[in-house]
């Protein structure tokens, strides 16, 4: 989507469509019941020509103002745009550029599903111009994107071209827009990759991806097989690959800027399990499909590195993707087998379903091994936390605070929600086991939280910060600014937490 500022008066642009936000300025009243509100619309426009235009419609009562209803008008006199879309957005003191992005993804699909390739949006003077740009430019990528690739009928729909109307200094706002485009394709690469199949989307054909990405935007990438991973010592890695007749990959990818300090180095590790049986502890047939995107934070790194090889900030990154199946055979682990990690830690496999965590527990510890002095996980670990959190925040889990609070403010930037889970050392005896240091398996309370103990082991004194994404990765059904399918959750976050280090 090709992304435009323009600082002229909306009346006098010439668009397949013009687009405004409706904003709600009712002030609640003591002793007005809630269905004899009367909402008092405008449009969040200084152009008094789109105001007058849309006067009628609003005065209708047809437009009740409603978060993301949208109303179109044909022709709109008085402006040259071929259409005017109004988007509601509710309460005009409640909204934030969260709001807006969802609102500009609303709009974007409600004018693609009419077939129209170009729009130009007023943002609402109410949020600051650079803020409300990048909001309108991520929001609207994420509304571009549809999953359904194998349909013979796929329209392929796509919005081509999004103007931006505001004002300030064009050249600032320009920067951001570019940048906000980078992290909407980044978004929507990364989401691509979750959406394909398994027999699509196998460890090597990952590994491929990752490779040509970082060809295209100069990003240092090697994969190493089985033989490496043996040779390195990752025996809980290789545990969960030894089931599967698709070989491992371990996807390494390096931002190595000129000019960047030696420390700090940060250490993205990507759970990349490209289908999750379940192993011998084989998971019941209902909804296995799904675990075709069990891969999605190692997805989520590919492009999140993408993001940044591009924006260039100053600061040294590893991305670190650990890809495999998780299969049933005659070769797969099982329940009671012990495996020695690549930090010698010895692991009783309680659940061969647990095996994110073991995959992880060595990225995580070869990213130390390799210099990370911060570590920043993401994985569809746990079923546990989608009971915690539901679909609406991921779970969020640090060891140290100052990495939690620089985390929590770059997720507040991007727009992300993610909440934060305990990790007290108490959790640390449900762990605990018989025969070796500890098990892969806290058993079925508080799930989510020794899954992120057992991950706690490898990173050590090391600040990390662990996302828990098995619950965000993929929307169960659509909404109004996201089709259903793979969100792209937590790469917005990323790239800010890693530009915060560039000062
Ligand atoms: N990939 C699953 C977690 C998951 C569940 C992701 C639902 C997305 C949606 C993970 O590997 C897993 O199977 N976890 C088990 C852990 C248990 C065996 C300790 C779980 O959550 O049931
Ligand atoms: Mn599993
Ligand atoms: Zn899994």
């Amino acid at each position: 989507m090709k992304t435009t500022i323009s600082l002229s008066t909306p009346a006098e642009l010439e668009t397949e469509s013009l687009v405004a936000v409706v904003l709600d300025h009712a002030e609640p009243a003591p002793n007005v019941k809630e269905k004899d509100k009367k909402p008092q619309l405008k449009v969040a426009t200084n152009d008094p020509a789109v105001q007058s235009v849309a006067a009628d419609l609003l005065a209708s009562g047809e437009v009740t103002g409603k978060p993301f209803e949208t109303n179109l008008m044909h022709r709109p006199v008085t402006l040259m745009a071929k259409r005017l879309l109004l988007v509601s957005g509710g309460s005009a003191k409640k909204i934030s550029s969260y709001d807006l992005r969802r609102i500009a993804g609303a709009a974007v699909r409600a004018l693609k599903s009419r077939g129209i390739r170009s729009f130009a949006f007023i943002a609402p003077p109410s949020i600051p111009a650079e803020e409300a740009v990048r909001a309108i430019v991520e929001g609207a990528h994420v509304g571009n994107f549809d999953p359904d690739y194998y349909r013979s009928d796929r329209k392929d729909q796509k919005i081509d071209a999004l103007t931006i109307v505001t004002s300030g200094d064009k050249s600032a706002l320009e920067k951001a827009a570019n940048e906000a485009q980078v992290i909407g394709e980044s978004q929507n690469f990364t989401r691509d990759l979750v959406n394909e199949p398994s027999n699509r989307m196998t460890p090597t054909i990952l590994a491929d991806r990752a490779k040509k990405m970082s060809q295209e935007v100069g990003l240092k990438c090697e994969v190493y097989g089985a033989d490496k991973i043996k040779e390195l010592k990752m025996g809980a890695f290789w545990s969960v690959a030894q089931g599967s007749d698709e070989p491992p990959a371990l996807i390494v990818m390096r931002y190595e800027p000129a000019g960047a300090p030696e420390k700090p180095v940060l250490g993205l590790v990507g759970k990349g399990i490209t289908f999750d049986t379940g192993g011998i502890s084989i998971k019941p047939a209902d909804g296995m499909e799904k675990m075709k995107y069990d891969m999605a934070g190692g997805a989520t790194m590919i492009g999140a590195m993408r993001a940044i090889a591009l924006l260039k900030p100053k600061v040294k990154v590893i991305g670190i993707v650990c890809a495999t199946e998780n299969m049933p055979s005659g070769k797969a682990q099982k329940p009671g087998d012990v495996q020695i990690a690549m930090s010698g830690k010895s692991i009783e496999i309680i659940n061969t379903d647990a095996e994110g965590r073991l995959v992880l527990a060595d990225g995580l510890f070869y990213a130390r091994q390799l210099g990370c002095t911060h570590l920043v996980d993401a994985a569809t670990l746990t079923g546990a936390v989608v009971v915690a959190l539901g679909y609406n925040n991921a779970g969020i889990f640090a060891n140290d605070d100052d990495m939690y609070n620089r985390f929590h403010s770059a997720n507040a930037k991007a727009g992300e929600k993610m909440w934060r889970m305990p990790l007290d050392d108490e959790y640390k005896e449900h762990i605990r086991s018989g025969i070796a240091d500890i098990v892969n398996s806290g058993g079925r309370w508080g799930g989510a939280i020794t899954a992120a103990m057992f991950l706690k082991e490898f990173a050590e004194e090391t600040p990390w910060i662990h996302l828990d994404i098995a619950g965000t990765a993929w929307m169960e059904d659509q909404k109004p600014w996201i089709a259903k399918g793979p969100s792209g959750i937590a790469l917005r976050s990323l790239v800010e937490f890693v530009k915060s280090f560039a000062g």
